[in-house]
């Protein structure tokens, strides 16, 4: 049965990491030699010593160059290459081949393909081919693991296992039978009773009420509007049954090589996808994740946001960033190269947010495939290529940081709130708003922090919230009873709150909390809320107070202040259906700390000047040297001897000499060209005495 335990808090945590025993940093990629001929494995093999490459992530789709038949395994060629790693000192990260079954395999057993809301199966032909879900899959699945255990558990080359790949990239959610057998259980288990799931799932709304568990099923295409709690429980599910597959390599694994540790590579950023991670750190050995960077303007805003987010789910150790892209991917609509240096910045900025390993997707770029146009480390046009200079020119650069390997990552000051249950409830189209875009709030925020030229974590809802000065939670939609008491206990405790509309409604079975919004944050809060009144896109409100000529967009509301002690930091002066003078943004003094109600989405130069404030009232003040300040995005990592920091052009204006940049910092410089021009990023030793 697939475990349910998606509302427990993750932690406190295990410690997470590698074992001490192979310090250094990691630099390497996705290797797939299966797909070349033999004659250019050693020139691989002799260009990765080149490029210094320390580590190869292999076979990760090689299932059926593995397996051929259901009897017949050839090892050979693997024995050949592990050999060849071990030989030529290249560590290998080894994936559990189970992400693209071989096509015997869903001949034989077609129930195990996914199936979609529209009952279509996805057959094969691409892959993650398979329901998460399905017990046949399972059976050879984990067979294929443990067999890989036993054969390659004690050779030198392997230092970590990675289970499957992406877990969840094309197969998340699955509509199949064992999916709609899976869930039930799932459910039984969450509620004990049918009459519990009723009540949760509100099933007296249009004579949904069920009878038997055997009438349930996965929320397939239906005739209208679906049960928004069935759809939420199905997220929850869907996260759990990918998880529950981890486990169950995890535990083959762990019990042939209980001393290789195991990962497995998420998708933090995943927009549609985007599974519960900060529950599942618990069952990885070290966290990793992938992340391709978003062309356009706010794409390093994004990737530093997904680099603390991942290390606010590794529990702020070190983590791996297990792929990323030299250059160009193939599966954008138009998919523009990275211009000279933006390599080194990505790298260089999630190795500044705890990243231990760097790594890319993939070594050698593909000839054949989906995948031929996506870059690698070494490019179509081969080793003499401005790419591979560059590629080499990070290797040689990671190993003169060796010294940051291990250190953990030094926590801000301020946060921002991530959660993932929140995100999912407002994914669902029968909102009064369906253009919210959760991730695009919660960016939107990040950049307005950042321009205060401080350090910003994101957090997950699930972490200790009452480390933060300043926490800013925008479009906390469902606010279990737990939750709200752990925001309560951190703002008593001095942690100033800072959340918007659409915040606290819900409860985590997504029913309204009665008596008014913001619900669940409404005491906290010290506001009352009759009405939702979100906006078209087009229009705007016109607010008073704080920046001259702020607007807001998407969202306002007629707020009543319910409490003495809030005092009301903006009003609206031109609104739809909001008479002059209503409160606009509201802060309630509560105990050490306060909670602050933005009841509209303002808008750049407003948003600014708002978290200024609040940052300036809380003593944030600026924790960059004046030139850099809001211009670049500061991580720190704390070292034995030494702190570092990594600081990343934001992209907006050159920053000057990266010396002098340095020596403002009390340091020198340790990686980064000379200059901290548009698209680069420098690291910063600063000795601690
Ligand atoms: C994902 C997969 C890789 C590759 C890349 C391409 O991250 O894990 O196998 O397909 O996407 O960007
Ligand atoms: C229709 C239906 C009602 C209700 C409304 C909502 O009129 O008959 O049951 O769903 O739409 O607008």
């Amino acid at each position: 049965m697939i475990a349910n335990d998606s509302t427990s808090p993750g932690f406190p945590r295990r410690p997470l990491g590698l074992d001490g025993a192979r310090r250094g940093l990691h630099f390497g990629a996705d290797y797939n030699p299966d797909q070349w001929p033999r004659e250019v494995w050693a020139e691989d093999i002799a260009l990765m010593g080149q490029a210094g490459v320390t580590v190869v992530t292999l076979p990760v789709f090689s299932w059926a160059h593995i397996q051929p038949g259901p009897d017949t395994w050839d090892f050979e060629w693997l024995d050949e290459i592990m050999d060849m790693m071990a030989q030529a000192g290249i560590d290998v990260d080894m994936a559990t081949s189970t992400a693209s079954p071989p096509a015997w395999l869903t001949r034989a057993h077609p129930e195990v393909l996914p199936v979609t809301r529209t009952g279509d199966t996805l057959w094969p032909g691409g892959r993650q081919q398979w329901r998460p879900t399905s017990p046949i899959f399972r059976r050879y699945a984990l067979d294929l693991a443990q067999r890989l255990a036993q054969r390659y558990g004690s050779h030198p080359a392997l230092i970590a296992w990675h289970v499957n790949n992406e877990l969840g990239c094309h197969n998340a959610f699955d509509y199949s039978d064992d999916a709609a057998a899976a869930f039930r259980l799932w459910l039984r288990e969450r509620y004990g009773s049918l009459d519990a799931l009723n009540e949760a799932w509100g099933t007296a709304f249009w004579s949904q009420t069920y009878y038997d568990f055997e009438e349930i099923l996965p929320p397939r295409l239906a005739a209208s509007e679906p049960n928004p709690t069935q759809l939420l429980d199905f997220r929850r599910f869907s996260s759990d049954a990918l998880r529950d597959y981890l486990r169950a390599e995890s535990e083959i694994l762990r019990e042939v090589t209980p001393q290789v540790p195991i990962t497995t590579n998420f998708m933090v950023m995943g927009d549609g996808n985007a599974m519960d991670y900060p529950g599942w750190a618990d069952d990885v050995d070290f966290v990793s994740n992938d992340h391709y960077l978003e062309p356009g303007p706010g794409a390093i805003d994004e990737l530093a946001f997904s680099a603390s987010l991942t290390s606010s789910i590794a529990g702020h150790r070190p983590w791996w960033l297990m792929e990323h892209s030299t250059s160009a991917v193939n599966w954008r609509e138009v998919n523009p190269p990275k211009r000279p240096g933006e390599l080194a910045r990505d790298a260089l900025t999630h190795l500044g947010h705890g990243a231990d390993a760097i790594c890319f997707f993939q070594w050698r770029a593909s000839r054949v495939g989906a995948e031929k146009y996506h870059a690698a480390l070494l490019p179509h046009a081969g080793a003499d290529s401005r790419l591979f200079r560059e590629v080499e020119a990070l290797g040689a650069s990671l190993k003169g940081l060796a010294e940051l390997s291990g250190s953990d990552s030094v926590r801000a000051r301020a946060g921002i709130v991530i959660d993932y249950e929140s995100w999912w409830s407002l994914t669902q189209e029968f909102l009064p708003h369906t253009h919210l875009d959760y991730r695009g709030q919660l960016l939107e925020w990040y950049r307005a922090l950042l321009d205060l030229g401080v350090r910003v974590d994101v957090v997950s809802s699930r972490d200790e919230l009452g480390d933060y000065d300043l926490l800013v939670a925008p479009l906390l939609h469902l606010v279990p009873q737990a939750l709200r008491e752990r925001l309560e206990q951190a703002v008593e405790g001095g942690t100033h709150l800072v959340t918007t509309y659409f915040s606290g409604t819900a409860d985590e079975n997504d029913h309204v909390l009665l008596g008014g919004y913001p619900g669940a944050l409404r005491e906290l809060l010290g506001v009352q809320v009759e009405e939702l009144s979100p906006l078209p896109d087009d229009e705007q409100v016109r607010i008073s107070g704080g920046a001259s000529d702020a607007v807001g967009r998407t969202w306002c509301e007629v707020v009543d202040v319910t409490d003495e002690s809030v005092a009301v930091l903006r009003r609206y002066e031109e609104a739809p259906g909001i008479p002059g003078g209503t409160p606009a943004v509201t802060r309630r003094q509560v105990g050490a700390g306060s909670a602050t109600y933005v009841s509209t989405r303002l808008q750049d130069e407003a948003l600014g000047a708002l978290v200024r404030e609040l940052a300036e009232s809380v003593g944030l003040g600026a924790e960059l040297p004046e030139a850099v300040q809001g211009e670049a995005i500061a991580s720190l990592r704390r070292g034995k001897d030494a702190d570092y920091w990594t600081l990343t052009n934001r992209g907006r204006k050159a920053l000057g000499d990266s010396r002098d940049v340095a020596a403002s910092l009390g340091g020198r410089l340790l990686a980064g060209p000379d200059a901290l021009g548009i698209g680069d990023a420098v690291v910063v030793r600063v000795a601690r005495d």
